[in-house]
């Protein structure tokens, strides 16, 4: 049922813009294919920037994300849970169709998209509700969303609903 309130939720929000995820596709999984995902998570516009700031961040030395440069980008619906300087609020909890996308960039060069995108009624959602998936800049995937955040959630079981901004960008 929430599973299904969710697909709605995403076929009205469909016509809304951007960062939303657009259709359900009938994949099988949970109604979302990573190549749905993929292209939700590359539209240009509709973010809102952790800490408000769409320029990138150097990494954190415990991040598991090799790339030197980061920046981080939230959906209309996961970003009411940021507080006003940008930051996820100390015990949010993201709702069902919040997607955040990390860039990962090697100087001014993208490297990969990492992607978390809450659906909890999907059976590939791992550990707190999220899909995890990694994709190439033309959209491929190289970690889908099938893994269920297997090689993920090590890292980021520890922070507020599973995302790490806040640790290594106080
Ligand atoms: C070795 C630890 C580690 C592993 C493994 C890891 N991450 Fe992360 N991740 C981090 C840290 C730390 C951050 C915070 C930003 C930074 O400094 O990189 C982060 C940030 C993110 C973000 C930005 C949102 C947020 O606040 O967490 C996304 C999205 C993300 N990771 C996705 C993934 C996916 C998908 C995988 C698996 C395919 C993964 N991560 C594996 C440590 C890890």
């Amino acid at each position: 049922m929430r599973q299904m309130l969710a697909l709605l939720s995403l076929i009205l929000t469909a016509a809304c813009g951007n960062g939303t995820v657009t259709a359900s596709d009938g994949s099988g999984s949970g109604g979302i294919s990573d190549a749905t995902l993929s292209a939700a998570a590359r539209q240009t516009s509709g973010w809102t920037y952790y800490k408000l700031r769409p320029d990138t961040l150097v990494r954190a030395q415990s991040s598991g994300h090799s790339e030197a440069r980061l920046r981080t980008r939230y959906n209309a619906i996961a970003a009411a849970l940021l507080d006003a300087s940008g930051k996820v609020r100390p015990g949010a909890s993201f709702p069902d169709s919040s997607l955040i996308v990390k860039e990962l960039l090697v100087g001014n060069r993208l490297s990969r998209y990492a992607v978390m995108y809450k659906l909890r009624g999907s059976p590939n959602a791992g550990t707190g509700g999220w899909l995890w998936a990694y994709y190439a800049p033309d959209g491929s995937t190289q970690i889908g969303i099938g893994a269920r955040g297997a090689s993920c959630i090590s890292c980021h079981a520890s922070g507020i609903d599973q995302t790490r901004m806040n640790d290594s960008h106080p």
